[in-house]
């Protein structure tokens, strides 16, 4: 698959300009760790865009990313970090719950990743539960399938799907592409 044309904009942590120039937004969340930034790297073919780190909480900001001069990737901060102070983690939260949820900006698209391995933890569902009441369609992204046996891999997906009820599961490996045509038909297509 071809390199998708990608610039990073700028990183916000609250209003701003760039959220209400009519670009449609695609957010990606999950928990600290799971591999946002590398989903998006991976997406786009871009390994160095979006700055990644084997140490939870790299991204603190909303970090916005125009691709193809028509959307706009939104590469959030992760939660449930718990090394972070209590201080640092309320605020993260907070960006986060305004941006998804109390502002009035509505992104076209969540993309809901989790750890392929470990499966939806319970921090997980409960921010699943509170993004479902928006009502923005949500595909979930179970990201690090490389790490799971190709005889798991079934099983896996399965126990997936029961736990996070009737969203769109797309496997995926930022590591091997695994997915990255399906996400592209699914956010592009
Ligand atoms: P925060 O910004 O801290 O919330 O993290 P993040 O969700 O953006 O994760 P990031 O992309 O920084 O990746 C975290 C770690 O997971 C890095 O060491 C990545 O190399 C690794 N990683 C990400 N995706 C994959 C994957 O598909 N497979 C494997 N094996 N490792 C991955
Ligand atoms: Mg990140």
């Amino acid at each position: 698959m071809k390199k998708l044309d990608a610039r990073f904009i700028k990183g916000i942590v609250g209003p701003d300009p760039v959220l209400e120039d009519g670009t449609p937004q695609i957010a990606f969340i999950g928990r600290s760790n799971v591999g946002k930034s590398s989903v998006i790297n991976s997406l786009t073919g871009q390994k160095g865009l979006a700055r990644t780190s084997q140490f939870p909480g790299r991204t603190r900001e909303i970090n916005v990313f125009r691709i193809e001069d028509r959307v706009y990737l939104m590469d959030l901060p992760g939660y449930g970090y718990a090394k972070y102070s209590q201080e640092m983690r309320r605020r993260l939260l907070r960006l986060i719950d305004w941006y998804l949820i109390r502002s009035p900006i509505r992104p076209r698209r969540i993309v809901f990743i989790i750890d392929g391995e470990i499966g939806p933890t319970a921090d997980d569902l409960e921010v699943l539960e509170a993004l479902e009441t928006t009502g923005t369609p949500i595909v979930i992204l179970a990201n690090k399938m490389d790490k799971v046996k190709p005889s798991r891999t079934p099983v896996r997906l399965g126990e997936i799907a029961a736990a996070v009820g009737a969203h769109p599961i797309i496997p995926y490996s930022a590591e091997t592409g695994l997915g990255r045509k399906e996400l592209a038909a699914e956010l592009f297509g």
